[in-house]
């Protein structure tokens, strides 16, 4: 087939002359149609790695410019990698040839005869000074003279020659016998050996290697306009002719893979192309996890960027997790959390953030969780509140760190899961006060800061509360209202306050995932889902349609996921594999950074969490619905609350009371007769103080 060029743009109609310029287009070129512009008069084949000068003056083109310090020089993460990398190179290679240095010897040993007889024969070509018999034979045919001169050349050399291998020979071997008359026998007992060696490497066969290779590259077949072409006509069904498709730029190596940009046909989206990666990857003959088609956020729809890389994805050995072994998270910084497909590494800040990370079962998003959670327990400030509650202790580990822990999904845990985002939500409160108390000179934005979280007694510190399959907690029939409530709560206000949620679930549906939380989360990590409704419902609404699409990755893609809201872009990536034992070892150390900081608390001390609802507030309720007055509308309630105990009811309303009482089994009624708030009577929401009373009967205690 033809070469593809690029960049082909038809002139305007007006401007085409007459005739065809195909004629100045190189070999292989094709030139379909009536006329292009000036630049396809010079075509440039995609495949040549030469780029053409764009056009319009210098300053205006964009360029990629490369670093002055290569990244792994710069980069501490990437130096780091490299030198483990060295590092475990050069140890594999030293143990691999140690255990055959027996072998490599008996190699040399049954090679040291054929080495033995090549030198003599060697040798004795070279005193017969062999070398120029071909020279003689030439010049001494029909020339007795020259015959003659030249046997006396070679005579005289012969001599010599002879005399000094002699000569070379008496000294080497009269040299190893003096050495015994001294008594260095070590030394010629290694002389010995360095002989046998020097005699069986001047013997190995070249088809036979006496030293085999400890690492083979694999080389990666390289990728070209086109198989690219011929994989997306076979693929897309939409792409029915070769010479539709158009490459903007050349394709070219991009970390350990190839990168080619593809103007698709008119009419087809790059996200048509993703739908069908499992039949590009068939049409360019490489291994599923090694095709990754995306769109380019930058451009227009039509634009695919495709990498493809050497190795699969799933089987590609991950760069280590910076943290595994050494140091300390601050969450005020991004943490590593992921590994994309080029082998970088990609951080996430948990700050100001909430994460919500979605996928069918068994994908890996509770090992996701696990990393963020373990760079969150090796900043010591972080309170830890956590809660698995499918109830096979996934999250167990986190024990001598967490502040609160559960591991269920029984009714017990999710209540004091509840509970906790209680006290969380309640917290909220505080914090604002808190902050808006600080002098504008120590808190110029309004928000936390690390100087504000380092000062425990202000209760600025970071907080971090997890609900692992939290499914079970949005869908609970008692408390998934009331859960619901305070999350997006917390998610809308707690991001300035230093509060962080992460939510994990398998089941990303609208009654187990409430829109009001999927809608404002920030950080999204979706791994393998199944239809566009969960793709959208975890990675935000429109994300299908433009291309972010979860629904491509295979059941084999495990830990692989589009991670939206972190970065720029949306990006696929694998996140960083800590298994159970490293992420015990990790989480000891956030133990003993915990300790030295002093701020080991709640479960981890052994404190046993508050869980039954806070009964104060019945009495308060009690003392501002007086016996007089048989019910009360909930505004004026609220009213009352923040004006008997500003400090805790400050700011509440109907639905922040109603989801407080709900526990105690005390339902806000909807329309109760009672006295307006702006005076006169009227129907509204209010609670009948019978009910309250009723609750306080219902206590055990
Ligand atoms: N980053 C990763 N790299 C490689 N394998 C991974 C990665 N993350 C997870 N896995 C594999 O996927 C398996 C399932 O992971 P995990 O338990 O986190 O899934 P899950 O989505 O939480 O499942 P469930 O919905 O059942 O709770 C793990 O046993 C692990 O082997
Ligand atoms: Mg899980």
């Amino acid at each position: 087939m033809s070469e593809n060029v690029f960049p082909i743009r038809p002139l305007p109609e007006a401007d085409q002359p007459a005739q065809p310029a195909t004629s100045d287009a190189p070999h292989g070129a094709e030139v379909a149609g009536p006329v292009y512009e000036g630049e396809l008069l010079d075509p440039v084949p995609v495949d040549s790695l030469i780029t053409p000068p764009p056009a319009g003056p210098v300053w205006e083109r964009r360029i990629d410019r490369a670093p002055v310090i290569p990244a792994w020089v710069s980069e501490p993460d990437t130096r780091r990698a490299a030198a483990a990398w060295w590092w475990d190179n050069a140890r594999h290679r030293a143990k691999y040839h140690a255990v055959r240095l027996p072998v490599y010897a008996l190699r040399l040993l049954a090679a040291s005869p054929r080495g033995a007889g090549r030198s003599i024969a060697g040798a004795t070509r070279w005193v017969a000074d062999a070398e120029n018999g071909e020279l003689r034979r030439k010049l001494g045919t029909g020339d007795a003279k020259a015959a003659v001169r030249m046997a006396e050349i070679q005579r005289a050399r012969s001599q010599s020659r002879a005399i000094r291998l002699c000569v070379a020979v008496t000294a080497a071997v009269g040299g190893w016998v003096a050495l015994g008359y001294v008594g260095a026998h070590l030394l010629q007992e290694l002389l010995l050996v360095a002989a046998v060696a020097a005699l069986g490497w001047a013997g190995r066969r070249k088809d036979k290697p006496l030293v085999t290779r400890a690492v083979t590259q694999i080389k990666a077949p390289r990728l070209t306009s086109e198989s690219v072409t011929r994989a997306l006509v076979a693929a897309v069904p939409a792409i029915s002719k070769e010479k539709d498709i158009d490459f903007p730029a050349p394709i070219t190596r991009d970390g350990p893979g190839w990168r080619a940009d593809v103007d698709l046909p008119p009419g087809v989206t790059a996200a048509d192309v993703m739908d069908r990666r499992a039949e590009l990857a068939s049409g360019l003959r490489r291994q599923l996890g090694c095709v990754w088609p995306e769109p380019d956020h930058a451009q227009h729809a039509g634009r695919l960027v495709l990498w493809v890389g050497d190795q699969a994805m799933n089987e590609a050995k991950p760069p280590p997790w910076p943290l595994a072994r050494v140091g300390q998270a601050d969450l005020f910084k991004p943490v590593p959390f992921l590994s994309d497909q080029r082998g970088r590494l990609v951080s996430v800040l948990l700050m100001y953030a909430n994460v919500l990370i979605g996928s069918i079962p068994g994908m890996g998003k509770t090992f996701a969780l696990r990393v963020l959670l373990l760079a969150a327990a090796l900043d010591p400030r972080a309170e830890m509140r956590l809660f698995e509650l499918k109830g096979t202790g996934d999250l167990s580990v986190f024990e001598p760190v967490a502040h609160h822990y559960g591991s269920g999904p029984d009714d017990d845990t999710v209540s004091r899961c509840v509970q906790s985002l209680r006290e969380v939500y309640e917290s909220l409160e505080q914090r604002a006060k808190t902050i808006a108390s600080l002098p504008r000179s120590i808190c110029p934005e309004n928000k936390v800061t690390p100087q504000l979280a380092d000062r425990r007694n202000l209760g600025l510190h970071p907080l971090v509360f997890a609900v692992d399959e939290c499914q079970e907690l949005f869908s609970h029939p008692e408390f998934g209202k009331e859960a619901e409530t305070l999350c997006t709560g917390i998610i809308k206000r707690g991001r300035a306050l230093g509060i962080i949620l992460l939510l994990a679930t398998q089941r990303p549906d609208r009654n187990s995932l409430p829109t009001g939380i999927s809608a404002n989360v920030a950080v999204r990590f979706c791994l393998k889902v199944m239809g566009h409704v969960e793709n959208d419902m975890v990675l935000g609404s429109g994300m299908h349609r433009n291309g972010v699409r979860a629904t491509m990755l295979t059941a084999r893609d495990k830990g692989i996921g589009w991670l939206a809201g972190a970065t720029d872009e949306p990006l696929i990536g694998r996140s960083a594999y800590i298994d159970g034992p490293a992420s015990e070892r990790i989480v000891n150390r956030a133990r003993e950074l915990r300790e030295a900081a002093g701020t080991l608390s709640g479960y981890a001390v052994g404190e046993r969490q508050d869980t039954g609802p806070d009964w104060s507030l019945i009495e308060d309720l009690l003392t501002v619905l007086p016996e007089a007055e048989e019910q009360a509308h909930s505004d004026v309630l609220c009213a009352r609350l923040a004006e008997h105990r500003p400090d805790r009811y400050r700011g509440w309303g109907p639905p922040q009371l109603a989801t407080a009482i709900k526990p105690f089994g005390v339902a806000t009624q909807r329309n109760l007769w009672a006295a307006k708030a702006e005076g006169g009577m009227g129907n509204r929401a209010g609670i009948r103080r019978q009910d309250v009373l009723d609750a306080v009967d219902r206590d055990p205690e």
